[in-house]
């Protein structure tokens, strides 16, 4: 049934039926959650045990006692470790924090305040841009907003950011000094970027010659499905293309570990790495090493970590599985939807008809639901189609997720059906009595 080719008068009356079984939701009190990207509690039990693995033995390999000050840069076995699940040298990493959301303010603060290189001046000497490929992540856009960064909103392509438009862009334009990227499984789109698209990045003339890549790769590891994708790596494309300190890979323990009490990193040149380590000296002693020793005593190595990651894709996958089948169902032949279904990470992105995502977000908030704010996956919050909405389905029971789905796709297919009524100009007036009856 394709709403947009459906008679008026059909469209009435369907109109009629969504209104009723909104109302039925309303009816039902509901305070149900899909805003955010949390784990789920059964996702955070995986790692039971993990603050107790200590076991009042505090000593590292080098019998570094953890519980003293020390150790910038992290642990050596917590390097190693994570070097190897980045593919860079345990020179290369600092393990540092619990989020790499801090690192990354703390970067980008740094950078406005002293540069990025010791040769170029202060970012915030002269205005600022950033290219930010949308759909992107709001708290990337939000640091932006904060630091005055001008937003320059990039398309997302199938295969990652519209490399014709960057190119394009940083070669003119000596103020652009970076560009947001969530590489793998990104937030909220699903994408993981070709290795045509890691080479161009790493390889395009910029202008400012402190040009940098803030690489989040927040789901490197977090695959859905046996069948992971492959991510270039970006620093070794940037050693190769003569740009060795272009880039900054970020990540995290934040959803393999604990959200909020895991393991963040940075990995880099090892130029840029003595920069930073020599700044972060002045901000701290060292970095949580209980914490990184209980958390590599606990993972081990490398495979344990990604065997963890299949028992996190196991719990998580029939949510996904379940959003893929209510769209399919209640919205799949009514084209008023896209939607991605990727084969990682922790967000579907939903696309409604031009004009529709605010009033969806709305609907479904007024009747118990909590979507993302519509326009949030975009710079200055402003969608300029207002069609997309980044689900976040990992966090609700299931049953409570089938619930806030069901209700997401009837206010979907009622603002939708309102849309197209005004832009046919319909007046109820005008309409002729007509059984639909078949249409339910
Ligand atoms: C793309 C992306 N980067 C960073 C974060 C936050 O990471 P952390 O918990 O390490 O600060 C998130 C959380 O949802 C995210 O989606």
């Amino acid at each position: 049934m394709d709403l947009l080719t459906l008679d008026t008068n059909t469209l009435l009356h369907f109109q009629k039926q969504l209104q009723l079984k909104y109302a039925h939701y309303k009816g039902k009190n509901l305070k149900l959650n899909m805003s955010r990207g949390k784990p789920c509690p059964e996702q955070l039990d995986l790692s039971a045990g993990l603050l107790e693995g200590l076991d009042g033995v505090f000593q590292a390999a080098d019998g570094t006692d953890c519980r003293n000050y020390g150790g910038l840069e992290g642990l050596p076995e917590a390097r190693h470790l994570f070097a190897e699940l980045l593919e860079v040298e345990p020179e290369e990493i600092i393990v540092h924090g619990n989020s790499s959301l801090a690192l990354m303010h703390d970067l980008l603060a740094r950078a406005m305040l002293f540069g990025v290189d010791g040769q170029e001046s202060p970012w915030s000497r002269h205005p600022v841009k950033f290219l930010c490929p949308s759909p992107g992540y709001d708290r990337h856009f939000a640091l932006c907003e904060l630091f005055k960064i001008e937003m320059i909103t990039i398309p997302m392509r199938d295969d990652g950011p519209d490399l014709d438009r960057i190119e394009e862009l940083v070669a003119k334009d000596d103020s652009i000094k970076g560009i947001w990227c969530v590489p793998k499984y990104g937030n909220p789109t699903g994408i993981t970027y070709s290795d045509q698209v890691v080479t161009r990045l790493a390889k395009m003339k910029t202008k400012a010659q402190d040009f940098r890549i803030f690489w989040d790769n927040a789901y490197a590891w977090h695959d859905l499905t046996a069948k992971s994708d492959r991510l270039k790596n970006i620093l070794t494309a940037c050693k190769e293309a003569g740009h060795p300190d272009r880039v900054y890979i970020f990540s995290s323990t934040s959803k393999i570990s604990y959200a909020g009490a895991g393991l963040a990193m940075v990995a880099t040149s090892r130029a840029n790495l003595e920069r930073l380590k020599k700044q972060l000296a002045l901000q701290t002693i060292g970095p949580n090493k209980l914490n990184q020793l209980a958390h590599v005593r606990f993972f081990k190595n490398a495979d344990q970590v990604r065997s963890h990651m299949e028992k996190h894709a196991a719990i998580i996958r029939p949510k996904f599985d379940l959003a893929f089948k209510i769209f399919r169902t209640e919205l799949g032949d009514k084209n008023i939807a896209t939607w991605s279904e990727p084969r990682g990470g922790y967000f579907i992105s939903f696309n409604t008809l031009p004009g529709c995502a605010k009033q969806v977000v709305q609907m479904a908030a007024a009747a118990g639901v909590e979507l993302t704010n519509a326009g949030a996956t975009f710079p200055y919050g402003n969608d300029p189609q207002d069609q997309n909405i980044r689900i976040a389905p990992t966090y609700p029971p299931l049953k409570e997720l089938q619930t806030a789905l069901e209700l997401f796709a009837v206010c979907v297919q009622l603002v939708s059906v309102e849309q197209i009524l005004q832009r046919r100009k319909f007046t109820p007036e005008r309409l002729p009595e007509q059984n639909t009856a078949q249409i339910v």
